[in-house]
């Protein structure tokens, strides 16, 4: 297939594209606005392959989109351009509105009219809202309670999405994923936020009491799952995606304190955990996201291989050997956003 992936030089974007271009026979198209979260630098191992183009393309420009379609022909779309950034959304709703409300209108009017057969939409398990600590995980049958600016904005994509299946038949596809992390992770996430900190001896901002649980999946495991569900998942269905990995966040920061004191201690010799400082929680903040990721295990053969402490091994390891990716991005991650209320 020609595929036409949004967001392709984002964390999870550029991981499909990486995976489609070294593990599949398709065609790439992707196209990118290239905000504050794209770097180029994600997609270099495979920029000059002949199955790989790109598009500095705004999805909130449906003439621009209209010409990309024209120009491509797709046959297929992956949509994942977002504004992706929680406690972004919280301090400035309205780019959440416009890219993943009105960008995703545009993106479904531009592949109607050029007739693609396939319309996949990448979201999030946190269109389902809050769970408590004994909750049974999220199953694509949980209705719909989302409480951030940023998750409102997803389930209302997701909503627009299912609506163009139904009103114009186009064959669309959803899934919704948990907490993803791995190597190309924009620094403001708390993965690689509390690793370049740690690595540093810096102190270690938590949310709260750190209690918050979130399922980690590894990026690669979920890249394999997208390209999946685009080829083979059945038109109208929705697929969750999760790693299967439930941690808490004061777990997580721990987990990298242990990991690098391990491998380079701290010249005073303290362990990392000590630079730990719980910071305001977030408004709203939910939680405990649990996804129960069964029907594409059943239906399509998917199941997460990477796990947590190897992932997390292998993604504290790339931070450490990666500055001259991550040390651009810094100055655009490090103020603490998400306190106005
Ligand atoms: N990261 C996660 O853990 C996670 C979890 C669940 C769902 N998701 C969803 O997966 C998708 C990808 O997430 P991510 O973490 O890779 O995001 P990201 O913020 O790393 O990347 C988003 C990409 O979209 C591009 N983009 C933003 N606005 C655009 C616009 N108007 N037009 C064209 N391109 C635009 C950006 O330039 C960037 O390259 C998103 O839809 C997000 O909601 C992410």
């Amino acid at each position: 297939m020609k595929i036409l992936i949004t967001g392709g030089l984002g964390f999870i974007g550029s991981a499909v594209v990486r995976h489609l271009i070294g593990d599949s026979d398709h065609e790439v198209i992707n196209l990118d606005k290239m905000t504050y979260a794209a770097t180029t630098a994600s997609v270099s191992s495979v920029e000059n392959n002949p199955r790989y183009t790109f598009e500095q393309t705004d999805i909130c420009d449906p003439e621009a989109l209209r010409e990309t379609f024209a120009k491509h022909r797709p046959d297929a779309v992956m949509h994942l351009a977002a504004e992706s950034h929680v406690d972004r959304s919280i301090d400035g709703p309205s780019a959440f509105i416009h890219t993943n409300l009105i960008g995703t209108f545009n993106l479904l009017e531009a592949a109607r009219n050029s007739g693609v057969a396939r319309f996949h939409h990448v979201s999030t398990d946190e269109v389902y809202g809050s769970l408590g600590m004994t909750d049974p995980a999220f199953t694509e049958q949980t209705s719909y309670d989302p409480r951030s600016p940023y998750s409102a904005s997803k389930a209302g994509s997701d909503h627009l999405v299912r609506a163009w299946g139904e009103t114009y038949g186009m064959s669309t596809l959803i899934t919704n994923c948990s907490n993803n992390y791995g190597p190309y992770h924009f620094p403001e996430k708390l993965i690689p936020l509390v690793t370049i900190k740690a690595m540093a001896g810096d102190p270690l901002p938590v949310y709260g009491k750190g209690d918050n649980v979130r399922d980690w999946l590894f990026v690669e495991d979920h890249a394999r799952a997208l390209v999946l569900v685009a080829e083979s998942g059945l038109p109208g269905e929705t697929y969750n995606i999760g790693g299967d990995e439930e941690r808490t966040n004061l777990e997580v920061v721990t987990a990298i304190c242990h990991q690098l004191d391990s491998i380079d201690p701290l010249p005073d010799g303290r362990p990392r955990t000590d630079l730990i400082t719980f910071v305001a929680d977030r408004p709203g903040h939910d939680l405990r996201y649990a996804i129960d990721h069964s029907k594409i295990g059943a239906e399509l053969g998917w199941a997460p291989t990477v796990g947590f402490e190897q992932g997390l091994e292998r993604t504290v390891e790339w931070y450490r050997e990666n500055e001259n990716w991550w040390g651009p991005l810094q100055q655009l991650a490090t103020e603490r956003r998400g306190l106005k209320t």
